[in-house]
């Protein structure tokens, strides 16, 4: 319960620096800053910021001279799930319990809200490396590699060439470890390699990151056919009515669970062979193993 209680301190600071972080800013612009904060601060479970933060304490005591790179990494998430939402994506009018960005602002500044995202990201990252060594470096590009097409923009390609049609199952692997696990597992690699992780650790922590990326989407998909809309703050089968290829369709829903638990199950096993703490990032794997949202 010690574990629960660091990751819900984690989400508040997070909460805390997301909100303030835009604050008074812009003029002309001002829209476009207003549908970033709009998404921004719909309320998400912040999993990315936390998972880098969660794994950077591993190895150092002092995590705020990292918060601003995960702020960052969840700008970067709010980004892709506004645009995943866009009539030409998804086309869902419900995210984090709220009518979506586009729903609100329209489709051009929801677009423009996205690319802000994005962009301001860099900019934190950018900022952030002045003056610091080249593991801060190594670790931002980390970050910006595995959400570009390599990474989730990538996975997001696959995701909609996926529509309409079944796509065969090495195409499925692909799809779900760019679009979700990608910045998954960059968000935990990349704080490995900032703090200076030996080599190995990373190793294991780069298979962690791996298998947990692929177990969250799995999930994500049972819980577009199973959840509950009111709980989790979007529309259940989005991924029925576009028509997709999901793990549900190639798998079936028992076996989807099924490998959801055999996924989690090597992930505290190989976060076990760490010789850390790991104790926090196990009850967090566990949580999304049966997250209901
Ligand atoms: C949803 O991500 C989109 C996927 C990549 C599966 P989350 O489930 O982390 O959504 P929020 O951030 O909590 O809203
Ligand atoms: C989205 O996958 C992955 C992203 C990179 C945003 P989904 O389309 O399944 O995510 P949800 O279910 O809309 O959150
Ligand atoms: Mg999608
Ligand atoms: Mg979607
Ligand atoms: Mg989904």
């Amino acid at each position: 319960m010690e574990a629960d209680n660091i990751v819900k301190k984690l989400k508040g600071e997070l909460d805390e620096y997301l909100k303030n972080y835009m604050q008074g800013k812009g003029s002309y612009n001002r829209r476009v800053y207003e549908a970033m904060q709009y998404s921004l601060n719909a309320g998400g479970k912040r999993i990315r910021p936390i998972l880098f933060l969660l794994t950077y304490k591993l190895y150092r005591d002092d995590y705020s001279e990292v918060m601003d790179i995960a702020a960052a990494i969840e700008m970067i998430h709010t980004y892709s799930l506004i645009h995943d939402d866009l009539p030409a994506m998804d086309n869902d009018d419900l995210r984090r319990g709220k009518p979506t960005n586009h729903k609100v602002f329209g489709e051009a500044i929801a677009v423009l809200a996205g690319d802000g995202l994005l962009n301001e990201a860099m900019n934190i990252m950018f900022r952030h490396c002045i003056g610091e060594g080249q593991n801060s470096v190594k670790a931002c590009s980390i970050i910006s590699e595995s959400s570009g097409a390599e990474g989730m923009v990538g996975g997001q390609t696959v995701d909609i060439l996926s529509e309409n049609t079944r796509i065969p199952i090495d195409q499925l692997y692909y799809m779900h470890s760019k679009k979700t696990g990608a910045l998954i597992k960059g968000s935990i690699v990349s704080a490995a390699v900032y703090a200076a992780a030996d080599e190995k650790e990373i190793e294991k922590l780069e298979y962690y990151g791996q298998k947990l990326g692929l177990a969250f989407q799995i999930k994500d998909d049972i819980l577009d056919v199973v959840g509950d809309t009111a709980v989790l703050g979007k529309k259940v089968k989005s991924d029925l009515n576009n028509n997709k290829t999901t793990f549900i369709t190639a798998y079936g829903l028992d076996k989807c669970r099924e490998m959801c638990n055999s996924i989690t199950n090597e992930c505290m096993d190989v976060l076990q062979e760490i010789k850390k703490d790991t104790s926090q990032l196990q009850e967090l794997t566990l949580f999304l193993l049966n997250r209901e949202k």
